[in-house]
């Protein structure tokens, strides 16, 4: 009842929602695909988790299934549910443009499984990039001995196979992505044909990162490094400079929300968010704020409460053991990190909650790619301000959590 979307629909924004919600979403559970979350006016969301061909939607509360060979909605050559899936949703989101009443803003949710497995490229798109392999550089196939329990698991080098499957999930990864492409150039194109392109903002980025053989990991998203914590962020409209660069700055997810009220003008401080607007970062020339010096970072481990099915040699309290069992999450792959990001210091200290507490620091300024960690090396006293400000950051609810020193 207190996501964003009711607030912009309060503020007479017209919503509209398309792609993947929530991994349970319309399951019964979760209230059926009758549910229809508050604030979308027009709603289009995929049953469950990530699929590409013969999926069920929720159109506006009814069920509506798609991706059988009957139902090919696009020319019966094009033998393409990928296709039909994006223009399934890129037509109706631009039909709702040409709909959407022109006295009142409106904001377009637009959320493709694209680049999530099961990698299923549209058939014109899967001969691209044959020779793309995942970068071997930073922390790829290097031993992770100085980290915590689950990083001390795989074998290292990884086998030829690991790095079969790696390069194999990474050049998929980049041909779902072309159609990702067509759904954005068409909504520009929309945008601008109805001359609202320079008076919208449009946000490009995922919800997490992702590894391919860092640190011998063959794929997952789960640990603390750079590679999985840092996303893509693209963002244009009114106010930001073209092709600008934001360096040392720190933008959340949980800045997304209070980013667009402040965009449609509804005032932040009286929205109960952990977050805070960017907007400030991006476009100066509308808005004055403060950057956020340090941030949590925070995840809560998953096993199986048996064997991983992908290894079952393998006991409990494990998961996502692929390929060639290596697992990369655990009950115990459970952590909470401060960063430090400004222009003096670059610094990450992690604390997990396993049978070691085992605690990781790194200097991100002397070692980018997270090679050593600087435990033992770095002045207590450095490690005990950094666990203090991970205890308020942990415990901070809205306003205080803009607050913490
Ligand atoms: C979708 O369902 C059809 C019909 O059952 C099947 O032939 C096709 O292989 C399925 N596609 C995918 C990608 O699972
Ligand atoms: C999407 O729009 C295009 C162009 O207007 C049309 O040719 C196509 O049939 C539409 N597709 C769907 C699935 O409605
Ligand atoms: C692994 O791949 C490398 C490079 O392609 C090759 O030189 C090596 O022989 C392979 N090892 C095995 C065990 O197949
Ligand atoms: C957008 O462009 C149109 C004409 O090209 C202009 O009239 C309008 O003022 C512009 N809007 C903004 C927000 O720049
Ligand atoms: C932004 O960068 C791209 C790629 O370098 C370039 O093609 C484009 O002209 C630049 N745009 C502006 C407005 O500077
Ligand atoms: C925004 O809301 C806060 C808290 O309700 C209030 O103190 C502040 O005056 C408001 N600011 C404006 C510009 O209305
Ligand atoms: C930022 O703050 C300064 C000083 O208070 C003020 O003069 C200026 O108008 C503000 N700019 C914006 C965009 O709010
Ligand atoms: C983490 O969990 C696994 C699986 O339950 C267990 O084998 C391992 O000893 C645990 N390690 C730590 C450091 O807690
Ligand atoms: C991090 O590395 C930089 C560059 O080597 C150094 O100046 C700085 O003192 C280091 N910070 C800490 C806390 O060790």
């Amino acid at each position: 009842a207190n996501a964003f979307p009711v607030y912009l629909n309060k503020h007479k924004y017209q919503t509209f929602f398309a792609g993947k919600y929530l991994n349970q979403y319309g399951k019964k559970e979760a209230g059926d695909v009758g549910h229809v979350p508050p604030g979308w006016d027009q709603w289009f969301a995929l049953v469950g988790n990530s699929q590409y061909y013969n999926y069920t939607l929720s159109a506006n509360g009814k069920e509506e299934k798609h991706g059988g060979q009957t139902q090919m909605l696009l020319s019966p050559r094009v033998a393409s549910t990928v296709l039909v899936y994006f223009s399934i949703q890129t037509n109706r989101s631009l039909r709702f443009l040409d709909d959407r009443s022109p006295q009142h803003p409106f904001f377009l949710m637009l959320c493709p499984p694209a680049p999530h497995s099961p990698w299923t490229a549209a058939p014109q798109y899967q001969k691209e990039f044959v020779d793309v392999k995942a970068p071997r550089d930073g922390s790829f196939d290097k031993p992770g001995k100085d980290k915590h329990w689950l990083l001390r698991q795989p074998v290292n080098p990884m086998p030829n196979s690991s790095i079969t499957y790696l390069d194999n999930a990474y050049r998929k990864r980049w041909q779902t992505l072309l159609s990702v492409d067509d759904m954005v150039e068409m909504l520009v194109k929309k945008l601008e044909s109805i001359k609202e392109l320079n008076n919208t903002y449009i946000f490009y980025t995922s919800d997490n990162g992702y590894h391919t053989g860092q640190f011998s990991l063959p794929i997952d998203k789960r640990q603390l490094y750079e590679f999985d914590i840092r996303i893509p962020l693209m963002v244009r409209g009114p106010g930001i400079k073209p092709n600008q660069t934001l360096q040392v700055t720190a933008m959340l997810h949980i800045d997304l929300a209070p980013t667009i009220l402040d965009i449609s003008g509804i005032n932040v401080s009286s929205v109960n968010v952990d977050g805070q607007s960017f907007l400030s970062q991006m476009a100066p020339s509308l808005r004055n704020g403060t950057t956020r010096p340090f941030f949590l970072v925070e995840y809560s481990g998953e096993g199986n409460p048996t064997t991983d099915p992908a290894c079952p040699r393998l006991g409990p309290g494990l998961s996502q053991c692929f390929p060639d069992c290596v697992c990369e999450d655990a009950y115990n792959n459970t952590y909470a990190c401060v960063r430090t990001l400004n222009s003096k210091h670059n610094l990450q200290y992690c604390e997990f909650a396993d049978t070691e507490s085992f605690v990781e620091v790194y200097n991100l300024t002397s070692d980018p790619h997270q090679l050593e960690n600087i435990l033992k090396k770095v002045d207590p006293s450095v490690l005990q301000v950094m666990n203090q400000r991970l205890i308020k950051l942990q415990s901070c609810v809205g306003d205080s959590c803009r607050d913490v020193k």
